[in-house]
């Protein structure tokens, strides 16, 4: 054979072998691909990411438009409230004699004795209720009154059977052609920003206008903005949820309230799921997928961690903090307080802040009992009750909304 066409053969059995080990890296590369990709896929199938979100329809615009009675026009609104554990323990009762009446009872189905064994908060979430359901009246040409505990106050003895007896707000409807609110669209934006805030303080016109919200209430609102004040609630609220992280029957209660996919949170409509620390879009899809399949990557002590890393961030990163406390600690007390906070909350949004409650230092179980008794003495001499701790701000980033219930579903039908 000639030297040139041994050079030509070797030449080609070279390029051959150089586009076999090509072909064999782009097969492999291809494989690798489509493995991660059927495993993205798989993950955010788990997730939900096909399932509509049926529990985030009460956030719709047009929501309550499905309803004829003005009643339940409001209570679709109202749905939309915060609540602890976001459990929206209500159930309404639409008088059947008096077309302007409803009645608002606390549903002692959905209680969390753990966090809150007096079920304070769970009065404090009546309240909010109230709140978003008056700007919705409002909104739409009505002013709603309130008569707390009309047909008396709860027995302390027999809580939830007086919680199904005895409702805790009757509500009366009056047209109004001069209701006004300027909080409507807030009803609709997330209500708990639970990231850090930006370095902004408050200004003296958003300090007063949150404080306007006060108005004739039994609660007593102060905004709090000095740095030792911001280090030393912050500080407080570091420990309260390290302390809670460490209390076995409320991690436990919070993690039954936990749904990790889209199926779970449709069918539960409360509770908490990943929107809750902020996680949307593809991420959040990915995230159920994960935890659903190593159940193990939200373990309680991965929990703890993050739990303790958010608070610890957030309060690094607040402009001020709202406290709201009332002289004694009545159950009507507990949801007027309700009703400022949702009012400032709501108040906050318009203005273009966000809030994030912080309540586990006025929780009253015993192993809270030393920061519980450090915020009163310092911030309640006078032996009022702290009923909400609230920080407040700039947003660095917008929250997701999160689980709601069908408004239907509160309504009671004996
Ligand atoms: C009485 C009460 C206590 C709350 N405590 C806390 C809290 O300690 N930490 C927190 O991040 N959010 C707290 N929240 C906010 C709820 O978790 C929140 O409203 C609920 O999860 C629904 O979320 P959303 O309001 O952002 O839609 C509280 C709300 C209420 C009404």
């Amino acid at each position: 054979m000639c030297p040139r066409r041994t050079a030509n053969l070797m030449d080609a059995i070279v390029k051959s072998k150089k586009s076999r080990v090509r072909r064999i890296a782009l097969i492999t590369v291809a494989c690798v691909v489509a493995v991660v990709l059927v495993g993205m896929g798989t993950v955010l199938a788990v997730g939900g990411i096909f399932v509509p979100a049926t529990y985030l329809q009460p956030w719709s615009a047009t929501y309550y438009q499905q309803f004829t009675d003005p009643r339940m026009q409001l209570v679709a609104h109202a749905v939309l409230a915060p609540s602890g554990h976001n459990m929206q323990p209500w159930t309404v009762q639409l008088d059947a004699t008096d077309t302007d009446v409803l009645y608002l009872y606390a549903d002692s189905t959905r209680l969390t004795p753990a966090v809150d064994p007096f079920a304070r908060q769970t009065m404090v979430s009546q309240g909010a209720f109230l709140a978003y359901l008056q700007v919705a009246a409002e909104h739409l040409g009505y002013s709603a009154s309130f008569e707390l505990f009309p047909n008396g106050t709860y027995d302390e003895t027999n809580l939830e059977e007086s919680m199904s007896a005895l409702p805790v707000a009757r509500i009366t409807l009056a047209k109004d052609p001069s209701a006004a609110t300027d909080d409507y669209d807030s009803l609709f934006v997330s209500d708990t920003n639970r990231s850090p805030y930006t370095e902004a303080r408050l200004t003296a016109a958003q300090s007063d206008a949150l404080s306007a919200v006060s108005g004739s209430s039994a609660a007593t609102l102060s905004i709090l903005t000095t740095k030792q004040d911001i280090t030393a609630l912050g500080e407080l609220g570091i420990e309260g949820t390290r302390i809670e992280t460490e209390y076995l029957p409320a991690t436990e209660e919070s993690d039954a309230v936990f749904w990790g996919t889209e199926q779970a949170k449709n069918e539960a409509r409360s509770g908490f799921a990943v929107e809750g620390q902020g996680t949307t879009g593809l991420m959040k899809y990915f995230l159920q997928g994960l935890i659903t399949i190593v159940p193990a990557v939200n373990d309680d002590a991965a929990g703890a961690k993050n739990a303790i890393a958010l608070t610890a961030a957030g309060v690094a990163h607040s402009a001020g903090y709202a406290l709201i406390s009332t002289a004694a600690n009545s159950r009507a007390e507990q949801v007027e307080a309700g009703i400022m906070y949702a009012q400032f909350s709501l108040r906050a949004r318009t203005l273009g802040l966000v809030t994030q409650p912080l309540s586990q230092v006025l929780q009253e179980y015993p192993t809270m009992a030393v920061p519980y008794a450090a915020i009163h003495a310092k911030y309640a001499p006078e032996g009022q009750t702290i009923q909400m701790l609230v920080r407040v701000g700039m947003p660095t980033t917008q929250y997701p909304v999160t689980m709601r219930r069908d408004a239907a579903s509160l309504v009671y039908s004996p």
